[in-house]
């Protein structure tokens, strides 16, 4: 369906030209003055000069033809040449039927589909996930969402940091506790045993200490490099025990990753490209791009037009060790010849701005990625606690994602089961729901690039703007559907009609910036503008509902149409959470 914007500049177009005037400037655009009418046109201001008329005249020149449309309605040309109009409410009327009646409630797909890679989650393999990882998560699978809903094909690539200095501490610190673990004999010819010599908890307790350590002790530290080292070398022993660090914490990534209805199609890391270096390096080498600069490897990206400083892309240390950009220069020749994306969307902490900078511009210039490759970096802010500084436990440790999604969910229980009598199994269920919707809209409503405070009690509030409301609203629209069919009727087939009150026309205009505001959201990576969309159409709702009796409404025509309309905003709404990554209880 054409976005109600366009419908209105074509109408306002064909005025324009009628009346004599280029059609260029002719555009509709939502007013800023709501009081006065629902949309406007500044086009005849911009036209004055080479008309040489007062913009006042040929705006009401325009309007004169404006009085044939049956789209544009009650138009007022007014000082100093604003056009004010408003759509008819036949037109409001087909065009929310319209909506209804399409399973993507008017929402086109992108014209060509393209392939597009999301490289969102990235954690770091063996450590506990932190909040840190949640904002990555969080953000990439709305993103992802919103993609795959404008018709491309996506991949989700969690990109697990899977092969750096961690494995050897872990290693390093495995073999002082058990020694006599036959991964570390050199001439043990039998098979590895398949299960892992320790649990997750074990785990993520083995790392940081080894971690620690590593910081006080020298000869330690230089142990942990020769067993990353001998890893990467293809050390049988410490390559069987880096599947089991693998396996174990792969299985608890995944049940992490779950609890936040977060999903990815590739389950790749840095490890999976590690072969792929050598050959990569040399043929940056041969064809000129790489060159020695003191012992470095490294290739030139910087810009004359560059404000500030960006170094050249380094692709191997003095010691020939490969770096982080190497390995995502590998990576993206290996989702080229895997895939080959059109696009590929970086979900990661801003912090990382300049690596990014590195890798798309080394990428580009040695044509590891072709030139029409678009390359996206989505840097996020800090989550930040209460105090302005990086979210922390109360004892200013590290929060893992767990403990946090539990506190939230136990405030929500509390919130829940405060408000009337529930099933413990019931209430536990539904403050899950709502907990994730909670977390995740409280970060989803920010932009991006912002840092933001985490504050569990407004996230968790009822009113305002939180996911809370959100699915209040929807539970509340359920609630009604729900008793107006236990009263006998059938909600199928309806229709909605004519706008009866200001509050039914102000959702019904909220309803219809539906298509426009997706397309935006696509097109900007920007799964806040689709928060701020369902904010407005949930406080539009909630008006309508307070100011009409809709179960008791005695008018059976107009109650039919507000019930339709109830079910398109219902339809709007869930279709909305759900590229943002949560869902509505059905009560709650
Ligand atoms: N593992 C990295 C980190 O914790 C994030 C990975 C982001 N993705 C990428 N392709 N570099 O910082």
């Amino acid at each position: 369906m054409k976005k109600i914007l366009d419908v209105l500049t074509n109408e306002l177009e064909s005025a324009f030209r009628a009346a004599g005037y280029d059609a260029k400037n002719a555009k509709a655009s939502v007013s800023n003055r709501p009081d006065l009418c629902q949309y406007q046109c500044n086009g005849a201001m911009a036209l004055a000069k080479e008309a040489h008329k007062a913009p006042i005249m040929i705006a009401n020149e325009v309007a004169e033809k404006l009085a044939e449309s049956e789209i544009i309605v009650d138009v007022n040309a007014v000082n100093p040449g604003f056009l004010n109009f408003n759509i008819s409410p036949e037109f409001l009327e087909k065009y929310l039927n319209d909506m209804a009646s399409d399973e993507r409630f008017g929402v086109e797909k992108e014209g060509s589909a393209k392939k597009i890679v999301v490289d969102f989650g990235g954690p770091n393999v063996a450590k506990p996930l932190h909040v840190g990882h949640l904002r990555s998560a969080i953000i990439g699978e709305s993103i992802k969402r919103i993609c795959k809903y404008m018709g491309n094909e996506v991949i989700g690539d969690i990109h697990l940091g899977d092969w750096g200095l961690q494995m050897g501490l872990i290693i390093t610190e495995l073999k002082k506790r058990q020694p006599d673990l036959p991964y570390f004999d050199d001439s043990f010819e039998g098979e590895y045993p398949e299960e892992a010599p320790f649990t997750i908890s074990e785990l993520e307790e083995i790392y940081p200490t080894a971690s620690a350590k590593s910081k006080e002790d020298e000869v330690y530290k230089k142990e942990a490099l020769e067993a990353t080292f001998k890893l990467q070398t293809g050390n049988k022993g410490y390559r069987a025990i880096w599947k089991h660090i693998m396996s174990v914490s792969v299985a608890d990534l995944k049940k992490n990753y779950q609890n936040l209805n977060v999903s990815f199609d590739w389950w790749k890391g840095e490890s999976d490209v590690q072969d792929d270096i050598a050959p990569m390096v040399d043929d940056l080498k041969s064809r000129g791009f790489a060159y020695e600069s003191e012992g470095a490897l490294v290739v030139d990206v910087a810009l004359e037009s560059d404000t500030k400083e960006v170094p050249p892309c380094m692709i191997l240390k003095s010691d020939g060790a490969a770096l982080y950009t190497t390995t995502d220069l590998a990576t993206l020749l290996q989702r080229k010849s895997l895939f080959g994306p059109d696009q590929v969307i970086y979900v990661v902490d801003k912090r990382q701005d300049m690596h990014f900078v590195q890798v798309f511009r080394c990428a580009k210039k040695t044509g590891i990625v072709d030139e029409d490759v678009k390359l996206d970096f989505v840097g996020f802010g800090t989550m930040n606690g209460k105090d302005g500084k990086p979210f922390k436990t109360r004892e200013g440790g590290v929060m893992r994602l767990e403990v946090l999604l539990n506190d939230i969910n136990e405030e929500m229980y509390k919130k829940i089961t405060g408000n009337h009598d529930i099933e413990e199994a019931e209430a536990r269920a539904i403050s899950k729901t709502v907990g994730l919707a909670a977390v995740k809209y409280g970060d989803l409503s920010n932009q991006a690039t912002k840092d933001y405070v985490f504050d569990i009690d407004k996230f968790t509030s009822f009113e305002g703007n939180t996911g809370p409301y959100i699915l209040y609203t929807i539970v509340r629209i359920k609630s009604i559907l729900n008793k107006y069919v236990e009263a006998g009727n059938s909600i199928e087939g309806l229709k909605i009609g004519k706008a009866a009150n200001a509050s039914e026309l102000g959702l019904s205009l909220e309803l219809t910036k539906l298509s426009a505001m997706l397309e935006n959201a696509y097109m900007e990576l920007a799964p806040h503008k689709i928060c701020a969309y369902i904010y407005d159409v949930a406080n539009a709702f909630n008006s309508f509902y307070h100011e009409n009796k809709i179960l008791t409404e005695e008018d059976k025509e107009k109650q039919t149409g507000w019930i339709a309309l109830l079910l398109l905003t219902k339809g709007v709404l869930e279709m909305c959470i759900d590229l943002l990554g949560f869902e509505a209880p059905e009560h709650m």
